[in-house]
């Protein structure tokens, strides 16, 4: 149960992030995939992550402190909202940069435990995911976890559901706007850094 969301500091680069500290979940994705939108479902709490119909919204890595509890006793999480890849309406420089800069924060952030690598459910098979998913494999450290998730589940039929699960057995199917697989995904990424 997440008892607690706050925003914490915006970072335009690795260099100007907040101190190394508190387990880190990165939330890694195409733009408009729904990075933000998640880090709001899964802390119920509207707009403490900006989201926008606009591909292109986050711009910046952004933190947050989010306080957890599982009855017994309480944690204390990072979450990190990451600008999306795949983003076309900025100039090719603009874009190398974010590149630059997002790739630094993902390799060298000693920090994260749990990448979580989103993927639009309903374009589950798509060439920049599997390299994104390939990427991130080769530079995982041994005390690091990749998590699939795939959303946007409220525009699946249930052929498309069973199409994922098929090909991805581990598969966490959630909506943010539904909340549907909210608490899977929440428990999933719990698990991954204190289980
Ligand atoms: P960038 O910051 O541009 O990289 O995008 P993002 O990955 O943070 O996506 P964001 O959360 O801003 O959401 C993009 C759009 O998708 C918004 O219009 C959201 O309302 C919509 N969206 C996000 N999650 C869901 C979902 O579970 N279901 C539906 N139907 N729409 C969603
Ligand atoms: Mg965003």
């Amino acid at each position: 149960r997440v008892k607690d969301a706050s925003f914490i500091s915006s970072a335009s680069s690795l260099a100007n992030t907040t101190p190394e500290g508190l387990s880190e979940v990165a939330f890694i994705g195409r733009s408009n995939v729904g990075k933000s939108s998640i880090i709001n479902a899964l802390t119920n709490k509207k707009g403490l992550a900006k989201s926008s119909s606009t591909p292109g919204k986050t711009r910046l890595i952004n933190f947050f402190n989010v306080l957890l509890s599982d009855e017994e006793k309480d944690f204390t999480l990072q979450f990190v909202d990451l600008p999306g890849f795949g983003y076309a309406r900025v100039s090719h420089s603009m874009k190398e940069e974010w590149q630059k800069h997002l790739t630094q924060y993902i390799e060298r952030r000693i920090s994260i435990r749990v990448f979580v690598h989103l993927i639009d459910s309903r374009h589950p098979f798509l060439e920049s995911d599997k390299e994104v998913h390939a990427y991130l494999e080769g530079i995982v450290r041994p005390d690091q976890r990749i998590l699939r998730i795939f959303t946007k589940a409220d525009k699946l039929k249930q052929s498309d559901v069973s199409v994922i699960k098929k090909n991805y057995p581990d598969a966490i199917l959630v909506s943010s706007s539904s909340k549907k697989g909210i608490d899977r995904a929440l428990k999933a990424i719990f698990e991954t850094v204190f289980g």
